[in-house]
């Protein structure tokens, strides 16, 4: 569960990678950008009793495990699991205040210019597809140097714990989202996280991971 925010950049409160398994036994967890799905379908194998649900205009990188959920469970099978193709631009409204848990991991495109500047349009979308409570994890992976084209591509800004704080805060809070927790960690302190991303990205020295965590109210 998510602790109250503090100041420090140092310290996380949050298992990032057990967030699913430490809420509750049941409920419906969505991916938004789930990439490969690795993260949905291995975090379903491990909570049976949730139902998770993965999201991405480009199905592509999907084919391996939708094919693989559809297996009897012995077999790596996860009966638990639906992949969705969509944009978070355009969700659809089957989904409307069904998730107790969203997650959006290492974003790009306009999905991360959307989180990282709280373009509200976007995060009403997010929003409404969250039941009373529920909670958002966000988690960026940015480098300032090496990712310096897309940075100035989508005019993301620095993200700083200030900027969280004095602009996100209050822009999140517009689209009915309550942010409990930010941090920003530097790469030796990078939680253990089950996306084909984060091991990716992981793999530098100086990547910062960037999260927080928020309430829908
Ligand atoms: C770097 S990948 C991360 C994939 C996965 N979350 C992970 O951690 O391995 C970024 C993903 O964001 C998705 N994405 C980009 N723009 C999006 C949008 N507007 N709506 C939903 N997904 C989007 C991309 O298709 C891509 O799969």
């Amino acid at each position: 569960m998510a602790a109250p925010t503090d100041n420090s950049t140092s310290e996380s409160s949050t298992n990032l990678s057990d967030l699913t398994g430490e809420w509750t036994d049941a409920g419906v967890i969505i991916d938004i950008g789930t990439g490969d799905g690795r993260f949905v379908y291995q975090s379903a194998r491990r909570n049976p009793k949730k139902f998770y649900i993965g999201i991405d205009p480009n199905v592509r990188p999907l084919e391996k495990i939708s094919e693989k959920i559809y297996r009897k469970p012995v077999k790596g099978g996860a009966p638990n699991v639906l992949f969705i193709q969509a944009s978070v631009e355009e969700l659809p409204a089957e989904l409307d205040g069904v998730a107790d848990e969203l997650h959006v991991h290492f974003p790009w495109g306009s999905l991360l210019r959307a989180v990282a500047t709280g373009d509200e349009a976007v995060l009403r979308n997010l929003r409404r597809v969250c039941a009373p409570g529920a909670l958002l994890e966000v988690v960026l992976g940015l480098d300032p140097l090496p990712d310096q084209t897309e940075i100035q591509r989508l005019d993301l800004p620095a993200l700083s714990l200030d900027f969280i704080d004095q602009v996100l805060t209050r822009k999140y809070a517009a689209a009915g989202f309550e942010i409990t927790e930010r941090r920003i960690l530097p790469a030796s302190e990078w939680p253990e996280f089950d996306t084909s991303w984060a091991k990716r990205l992981q793999q530098s020295e100086q990547r910062p991971i960037t999260y927080v965590i928020a309430r829908a109210v």
